[in-house]
């Protein structure tokens, strides 16, 4: 039997600088476990694991994911770069790899949402699916 996936609250849109990026820590574990770019009008989330050597935490300080210019994201382990919007690696060692993207969801109130499963976190009280737009 599958579980569906609720929305859980992370920020409000407009408190994320554009072109930029920051980690969250949805499930308590005393480390950002998750990361949020904003370009524009659009959000892109991803697990904060990179895909060369066991999930390593790939910013160097907090919410530091992105290269000089902010047009990829960036594992400072060993310099991988990502694609913003597909996740893939397109330089470094585990090109062709990468990041788990998870879905994610700004709702008409202006909540930047993603779906986790029902035991990981608060639930987002405004994001009913009629208010989630893509
Ligand atoms: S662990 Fe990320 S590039 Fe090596």
């Amino acid at each position: 039997m599958s579980v569906a996936a609720l929305p859980v609250r992370l920020a409000r849109f407009d408190d994320l600088e554009d072109s930029g990026s920051r980690g969250f820590d949805p499930g308590g574990q005393g480390r950002d476990t998750l990361l949020l770019v904003r370009r524009g009008d659009e959000v892109f989330a991803y697990l904060d694991a990179c895909p060369h050597y066991g999930g390593t935490p790939m910013a160097w300080r907090k919410d530091a994911y992105l290269n000089g210019d902010g047009t990829r994201i960036v594992c400072h382990a060993h310099g991988a770069q990502f694609d913003i919007a597909t996740g893939e690696c397109l330089a470094g060692p585990c090109i062709g790899q990468r990041l788990t993207r998870l879905d994610a969801a700004v709702t008409e109130d202006g909540n930047v949402c993603i779906f986790m499963s029902p035991d990981s976190a608060p639930t987002c009280d405004e994001a009913g699916d009629e208010k989630v737009r893509r």
